[in-house]
């Protein structure tokens, strides 16, 4: 158990961009699973990580652990609960266990674009959505953008029809299984890690996911091509537990809630430019990518759109006006 409990801790210390932390200094692992380089939240939460150590140098101590090395979306919120990690910034899509406010942003085709969601999370009822997990010990603490989703298969997609039959990889969220299956297609449940290797082997035919995801885990290499579909969003809650945050002093929660706020503001209004450089990078790699025109999007609207008369009842019709009036 030694020898294991010193290789876990190596192999730690090794993926942490750490600063070594000294023994008197909170210790705050922040754990995601996303590459770091040309995408929002691995920017995001470098850029976190530099300033909490710059300015709480003394005090606090950040550590990340990206790209699934330390967990995977379905093990971090337990082990946050647990007091193994403090920080997390899942997608919104990944909080189904806990609450199902966040079904929302899963609707297809609710947002027009990432302005839209940064909108309606600024408004009364989105800011009121961090606090809706507290009673399970969870507070979010501010929500970081990645972007709209594409949709890819190892076939050109350009309507619908063309999913029908196909598997599609998609996170852990029953708003997404009903999606695809409003497709014709068969939605298949996995985590993030995963996705590469099921590509490849064909285990799934098709997945969506934001520019810089493509990028990032390089999906664009093992399928026909991307479509432009923008047909839903991808964003992330920077989560914490409850209690952790109560066992801080006033001070120290302040700083580090401020300049947590301050990395949102500055990144998120970044992240539209770090998708599309995303993109470009697909396409100079030799990536397909695929424009709709208006009569192929409609189409793509009029399949997805029957889907949030499953959900109206755990969103609430309300948020639903909400953002739709912000689209328009
Ligand atoms: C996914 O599982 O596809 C995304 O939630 C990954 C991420 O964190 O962007």
């Amino acid at each position: 158990a030694a020898s294991i409990a010193a290789l876990t801790l190596s192999a730690g210390a090794a993926f942490a961009d750490t600063m070594g932390c000294d023994g008197d200094e909170i210790v705050v692992k922040f754990a995601h699973v996303t590459n770091t380089d040309r995408h929002p939240k691995g920017i995001a939460a470098s850029l976190l990580q530099e300033r909490v150590n710059a300015e709480m140098d003394g005090t606090m101590c950040m550590e990340v652990f990206p790209n699934s090395t330390l967990y995977n979306d379905d093990q971090v919120l337990e082990a946050m609960l647990q007091g193994d990690v403090q920080l997390a910034a899942p997608s919104l899509s990944k909080f189904e266990a806990f609450t199902r406010q966040f079904r929302i942003f899963d609707l297809p085709f609710m947002f027009a674009n990432i302005d839209a969601v940064d909108a309606f999370q600024a408004s009364d009822a989105g800011q009121a959505m961090l606090d809706s997990m507290q009673r399970r010990g969870l507070q979010g603490l501010g929500y970081w953008h990645n972007g709209m989703k594409q949709m890819s298969a190892n076939v050109p997609l350009e309507l619908p029809t063309d999913a029908d039959g196909l598997k599609f990889r998609v996170q852990n969220s029953d708003v997404l299984v009903a999606q695809m299956e409003a497709m014709g297609a068969s939605p298949q449940p996995m985590a993030f890690s995963e996705v590469y290797g099921a590509l490849q082997t064909g285990v799934v035919d098709g997945q969506e996911n934001t520019w810089s995801n493509v990028w990032g885990q390089k999906f664009f290499e093992v399928q026909d091509g991307t479509t432009q579909t923008d047909h839903g969003v991808i964003d992330y809650l920077v989560v914490t537990s409850v209690d952790w945050l109560d066992s801080l002093d006033a001070d120290t929660r302040d700083q580090f809630l401020t300049i947590l706020d301050e990395v949102t503001v500055t990144r998120n209004a970044e992240s539209f430019a770090v998708n599309e450089e995303a993109k470009e990078s697909i396409i100079a790699a030799g990536g397909v990518v695929r424009q709709l025109t208006d009569e192929q999007r409609s189409a793509w609207i009029e399949a997805m759109k029957p889907v949030w008369d499953q959900f109206v009842d755990d969103v609430g019709q309300e948020n639903i006006d909400a953002a739709q009036a912000i689209n328009a």
